[in-house]
């Protein structure tokens, strides 16, 4: 037996040998299928269902198993043990670094966290009720122009810069749109805090001198920004490795993931499940929702993954965060009907036949919430630790070879040839 498909086309009655390497064909090896002066076969994917785009070693997700490694080490082992700068050191570079290696990379992001002073008035120039995502979209590609020499990718050591900027501002820049909604004063870095913690600064700081979260929300803030950090293909990193594949700068790259994540299947599913919550409001009315899910009314936010088939292991690790955030901040009242949710679905056919179980999104909402965001601000909190993965996934397409422009083919279905007709005539 070889790793190959044999393929007859009935139309012709030619043979074909196909090989097969990784558990995929290359689309390409198609094209040799072909009727005489026709062009050969394409592979017709909508959403990308069925189709690998890269090879990557950043990320291992197992669907079916419920499992999520980040260079091969399991996110249990590292929302338990690890740093979320440890982790986006792990995902750019590949392996955990030494404890010189962290100090150096936490010294370098650090001192990378402040704003050109004219993205200020880029920001004031939003209404006072824009969304942050538009904001934080905006504003990572008007980076762009505050960083020319972000455009030559091929110089290693620039990349490097870059990214280290973009790891470092994106907390900055969150708290800024958030500071704009809320009509205060911006919060400048403080180089004395640690990245999560200075990011809960530059949020909620008021008139006292020095804002010192509480030690036991910073570590949930930790885990959470660890279990957002990537998840190898998804909507949005495959738009920054489609918008990166023609060469333009990072901070261009990552404003489209930004854009992707905005939407409400993928990173705006946190902001819809808390609308969604309080729209059911009391735990006795879940069941009538439930109805109407089922009926194709709506779809249960927070519910189901392209990957996941099981469990989201983010899912449980966030609930188990719950916990440690409620100790601190009271029970979101919410809470109950999330649970009543996941209850019955989990126990109705229409979920188990379809495998929909709750993703990261479910629970993420509820400790969000818990630490007094607004829910337009819990896609932020998706954007800022994922823009590492964003980054490592980037520079990963950059030196694969493989890789080329993306541009898909199409099956064209629209009319043929045909002559203009002047207005009068129509
Ligand atoms: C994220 O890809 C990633 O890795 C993303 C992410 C990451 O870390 O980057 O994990 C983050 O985006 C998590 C997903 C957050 N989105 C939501 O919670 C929104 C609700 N979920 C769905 O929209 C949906 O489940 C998706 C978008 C997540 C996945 O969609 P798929 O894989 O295209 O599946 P599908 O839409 O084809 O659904 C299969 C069936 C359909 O029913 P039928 O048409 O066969 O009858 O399941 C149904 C869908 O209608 N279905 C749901 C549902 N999700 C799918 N029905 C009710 N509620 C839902 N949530």
């Amino acid at each position: 037996m070889t790793d190959s498909l044999s393929i007859r086309d009935n139309r012709t009655g030619r043979d074909y040998e196909i090989a097969i390497t990784d558990g995929t064909i290359r689309a390409a090896d198609l094209k040799q299928i072909a009727l005489d002066g026709e062009p050969g076969l394409a592979t017709y994917d909508p959403g990308f269902v069925n189709t690998a785009s890269c090879r990557s070693a950043i990320t291992y997700i197992d669907g079916d198993a419920g499992v999520l490694e980040y260079r091969g080490y399991p996110i249990e082992q590292l929302a338990e043990s690890s740093s979320y700068l440890e982790v986006a050191y792990l995902l750019l570079n590949g392996e955990l670094p030494t404890s010189d290696e962290l100090a150096g990379w936490t010294h370098e992001v650090t001192h990378h966290t402040f704003l050109h002073e004219n993205l200020k008035q880029f920001i004031q120039g939003f209404r006072y009720d824009a969304h942050p995502m538009g904001m934080l979209m905006a504003s990572v590609s008007a980076l762009s122009t505050y960083y020319p020499d972000a455009r030559e990718i091929a110089d290693p050591e620039n990349r490097r810069l870059q990214i280290t900027r973009l790891v470092a501002k994106m907390p900055t820049l969150g708290a800024f749109a958030y500071r704009h909604g809320q009509g205060k004063p911006y919060v400048y870095p403080d180089n004395d805090l640690s990245y999560t913690a200075n990011f809960l600064a530059m949020l909620f700081k008021m008139s006292e001198q020095k804002y010192n979260a509480d030690e036991r929300l910073i570590k949930a803030l930790e885990v959470l920004f660890i279990l957002h950090a990537d998840h190898e293909q998804n909507c949005s990193t495959n738009a920054v490795r489609s918008v990166g594949s023609s060469q333009v700068d990072p901070y261009s790259a990552v404003a489209a993931g930004i854009g992707a994540l905005y939407g409400p299947l993928h990173g705006g599913a946190n902001e819809a499940v808390l609308k969604m919550l309080r729209r059911i409001g009391t735990v006795d009315k879940v069941g009538e929702f439930i109805e109407g899910v089922k009926a194709g009314k709506e779809k249960l936010m927070g519910f189901g993954h392209r990957v996941y088939k099981n469990y989201d292991p983010r899912a449980t690790i966030i609930k188990k965060a719950c916990d440690d955030v409620f100790a601190v901040t009271g029970v979101n009242p919410l809470l109950k009907i999330a649970m009543e949710l996941e209850k019955i679905a989990l126990e109705d056919e229409y979920f188990i036949s379809r495998k929909l179980y709750p993703n990261v999104d479910f629970y993420s909402g509820l400790i969000y919430e818990a630490l007094q965001f607004p829910p337009e601000m819990f896609t932020v909190l998706f954007a800022i630790p994922r823009t590492s993965g964003w980054l490592a996934q980037w520079q990963e397409l950059l030196m694969d070879k493989d890789q080329k422009i993306a541009r898909p083919k199409q099956i064209y279905t629209g009319a043929r040839t045909r002559d203009f007709i002047p207005i009068e005539k129509r």
